[in-house]
């Protein structure tokens, strides 16, 4: 779906998500959303935020998984994705904070691997993801699934890309401060969601939205395995469709 501009296409996401959970709540059952980070994202949480101090929307219902953290990083860090989303949705809606899931970036090395099987356990035992939200990469990765990530990749540890790097270098105040490493949820649980949104705002991404929907499904380009799903949408403003 491409729209004029991003606030027009995060409203209308933002709308979907509400809808999802106002159906939920009619039926008592839990929502759960996979949620992302990076800067597109971003005015889809000031959204819903707006909707849960305007309009009434309760998040009491909601049940959240993150796709990724740094690895190594502290949660109170500025750079941590646990402050990210504290900041922009979690600590200004009423979810409740034993809901909210983000993988921990602070565990032993030896001990992320039985962590990470958790994580996925935990999204099985509520039912599965009813709506991933996807930002991309400019290499066309989602969460920290890089170039080379196969469809069946499980939740891991990941080594960064170096362009990867190079793009969140300005926010770590250099290459050499920026992490090497991720945990991030695997492309299997993501194909699992019952529903896919990805989002991608501005020229710079037009490259990369036209090489995952209509170039060919690659591991390169592990965005294009949405291609695939039977319930998976791209959300783009005009500049970002551009190429399409
Ligand atoms: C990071 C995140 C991804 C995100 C990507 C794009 O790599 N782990 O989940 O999609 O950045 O970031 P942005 O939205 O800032 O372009």
């Amino acid at each position: 779906i491409i729209f004029e501009d991003s606030s027009t296409a995060s409203k209308s996401v933002a709308k979907e998500i509400a809808a999802l959970i106002r159906a939920k709540q009619i039926t008592k059952e839990s929502c759960v959303l996979g949620l992302a980070t990076g800067s597109t994202p971003k005015s889809l949480y000031a959204e819903l935020v707006r909707m849960h101090r305007e309009e009434g929307l309760s998040f009491r219902n909601v049940i959240t998984f993150n796709l990724d953290e740094y690895y190594p990083m502290e949660p109170d860090s500025i750079h941590s994705y646990v402050r990210f989303m504290k900041e922009l949705l979690l600590d200004q809606i009423d979810i409740l904070p034993e809901n909210c899931h983000i993988p921990d970036g602070t565990l032993p090395k030896e001990e992320i691997s039985d962590y990470c099987a958790g994580y996925e356990a935990k999204i099985k035992a509520v039912g599965g993801i009813d709506l991933q939200i996807l930002g991309i990469g400019g290499n066309g990765h989602i969460g920290f699934n890089e170039s080379g990530s196969l469809q069946n990749s499980r939740t891991r540890l990941v080594a960064l890309d170096h362009i990867t790097r190079v793009a969140a270098a300005k926010e770590f105040s250099g290459l050499n401060n920026t992490p090497r490493t991720a945990i991030t949820l695997g492309i299997q649980k993501i194909m699992e969601a019952k529903r896919v949104i990805l989002m991608a705002w501005g020229e710079g991404k037009a490259n990369i939205i036209r090489a995952a929907v209509e170039g060919e499904v690659t591991t390169k380009v592990p965005a294009s395995f949405l291609q695939g799903h039977a319930n998976a949408i791209f959300v783009v403003d005009r500049e970002a469709s551009k190429f399409l």
